[in-house]
């Protein structure tokens, strides 16, 4: 007997979408049957049950998600279990380690891809197999706009990393192993043989990475189940993560419980606010941003900063501590997280598994206290994100307290220059570079336009110099972005960008530049007229994209601060599609 698949909440909505293609008796049903019937598939599943969609990120091109195949499969046990059919459907895998010129220029394309294929094909509901950092926003990013019934399953993070007794981070060893080369205190041959030992086995990044962070964001927003954070990639608990969510999607297309539904701006409070405890990657920012601007929830950079102010970060994990997802899961993962903020978050925001965020975390027992602290007594008593502004940074910037040197937190230094990428990585060994560790190092045009694709390049390694004096921090600002992984007093995602003529684009050398964090300032200290003088001299700038996606990225994308989407993306939108295919 068919399946009565009318919408519960809704009579006059009429039926599951996906028997708009496979419930026809007419030509049209028949070929939209009998081609997926090649594969084998009996004549009962097209009886109006449930149809999931799994979109899947598996790419040998991005390692994070190479296992994903496995992935998928146990979703689809559940799938199957819960008397739902699966499919399976590839879209583009955004990976951090292979794609140039960024993966995040491809978030958009990506969420694009995701978006059209949700919207075009005969699915009810659909799981979101995301992994590695751009995977997890791009694919959120498309499904907000469909609005149909949505789990996000995280591929989890790799195992501990080791090299030589000292436990190996994903992107935070790079960084202080490549400084470590070019301080002369580690050799290159023994800077190769650690390559291994960071990458043991299947997963993401396991530092508090953008990954990690992502996979974090997507376990406190309600978009995943509990535990989605930080089960390791290899742990058998994984696949029965997967599959329960294989389970769950379909009593949630029966009950037609969509994103939206689940998805309030309570949610994404909830989510600004574990980022501060777990000492998230800045880049949740601009993830966060934009999905919320998919769904038509109004978060900005203020929310940021405000909801950030007060949260203390509790977890110490590298890039901004000692320890790694591994140990996280061990400790309690993130629902240990969530008890501990208690009364910092909104108890009653609704989860992907029909329960709150608080129902599903106020048992969670902490069983180490080494890694997960309690609040009464935090790891460090900053954890959110700050935001500057100034004539600088008009529409705003952003630096992670929690990742910076307390004595940089306010200074007053002479601006070092790099008008390009390609400019600092001429000059940035030269001996006679005049620069010192009170000096603040300024990147332009590496933001969204300027790159394109606002690379992860504003955590600059500082010159030979510096480091030969064993100092490991300065100032450094830009329109890009940093690593998750990365660490030190790094301003960043400063709005509008040089190559949208900002301020930043005005900043010369000798310039002083005053940072002062608690009072939430970056100034320039140039006069009034002296900015405008250069502004009107600014030649403006020339992208040498002219053709394809690039050029429309250009074109298109707005601003770090409303989350680097691209504006006609923005909004809500749906699944309405005008015809039939034949
Ligand atoms: Fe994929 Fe870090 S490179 S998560
Ligand atoms: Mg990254």
């Amino acid at each position: 007997m068919a399946e009565d698949n009318s919408n519960p909440k809704d009579p006059n909505k009429g039926k599951r979408r996906s028997s708009d293609w496979y419930g026809k008796m007419d030509k049209d049903g028949w070929a939209h049957r009998s081609w997926m019937k090649n594969r084998g598939i009996p004549a009962d599943m097209f009886d109006g049950r449930p149809v999931i969609g799994i979109c899947n990120t598996w790419s040998e091109f991005n390692p994070c998600n190479a296992h994903f195949r496995d992935i998928a499969e146990r979703v689809k046990r559940g799938v199957y279990e819960a008397g739902g059919m699966p499919v399976e459907f590839p879209v583009f895998s955004t990976s951090e380690s292979q794609l140039r010129p960024t993966a995040m220029l491809y978030r958009n394309l990506a969420s694009m891809d995701v978006e059209e294929a949700i919207r075009g094909l005969p699915m009810d509901g659909v799981v979101l197999l995301v992994g590695c950092d751009k995977t997890t926003p791009s694919l959120m990013m498309g499904a907000a706009s469909c609005d149909l019934p949505t789990i996000t399953v995280s591929g989890g993070p790799m195992l501990n990393g080791h090299y030589r007794g000292e436990l190996v981070g994903s992107g935070t060893h790079v960084w202080k192993f490549s400084e470590m080369v070019r301080a002369g205190e580690m050799t290159l041959q023994e800077f190769m043989d650690a390559e291994q030992d960071n990458s043991r086995s299947t997963g993401h990044c396991m530092t508090m990475g953008t990954a990690s962070t992502m996979a974090s964001m997507v376990e406190s927003l309600g978009a995943g189940l509990p535990h989605n954070a930080a089960i390791p990639a290899p742990d058998s608990r994984r696949n029965v993560l997967a599959q329960m969510a294989g389970r769950r999607i379909v009593e949630m297309v029966r009950q037609d419980i969509r994103l939206s539904d689940v998805l309030k701006r309570e949610n994404f409070e909830n989510a600004i606010m574990v980022n501060g405890a777990i000492g998230g990657s800045t880049n949740a920012v601009v993830h966060l941003l934009a999905i919320a601007g998919r769904m038509g929830i109004d978060i900005t950079l203020d929310d940021w900063d405000r909801l950030g102010r007060d949260v203390p970060c509790l977890l110490n994990l590298m890039p901004s501590g000692d320890y790694l997802m591994e140990d996280f899961f061990y400790a309690g993962g993130l629902p240990a997280i969530i008890r501990e903020l208690g009364d910092f978050i909104h108890k009653d925001a609704m989860t992907v598994n029909g329960k709150t965020l608080w129902e599903n975390s106020k048992d969670a027992e902490c069983w180490n206290r080494d890694v997960i602290f309690p609040v009464d007594k935090p790891f460090k008593p900053n954890g959110g994100i700050a935001v500057l502004r100034g004539n600088l940074a008009p529409d705003g910037a952003i630096i992670k307290p929690s990742a910076a040197s307390p004595e940089l937190m306010k200074h007053r230094g002479r601006a070092v220059v790099f008008e390009t990428i390609e400019d600092y990585k001429a000059k940035i060994d030269d001996p006679d570079l005049d620069i010192d560790e009170s000096c603040i190092m300024v990147l332009k045009n590496c933001g969204p336009k300027g790159y394109p694709g606002m690379a992860e390049v504003g955590n600059m390694g500082l010159p030979p110099k510096v480091l030969k004096k064993g100092i490991k921090d300065m100032i450094r600002i830009s329109d890009a972005r940093m690593s998750g992984t990365a660490y030190g007093t790094v301003i960043l995602h400063s709005a509008p960008e040089a190559a949208a003529g900002g301020p930043l684009a005005f900043v010369q050398n000798g310039d002083m530049i005053e940072v002062d964090v608690e009072a939430r300032r970056m100034h320039l200290d140039i006069s009034d007229a002296e900015l405008e003088k250069r502004r009107a001299a600014w030649t403006g700038f020339d992208s040498p994209y002219d053709r394809g996606y690039s050029k429309l990225y250009v074109e298109h994308v707005q601003q770090a601060d409303k989350g680097a989407d691209l504006d006609f993306l923005v909004g809500k939108s749906g699944t309405p599609i005008m015809r039939e295919s034949h």
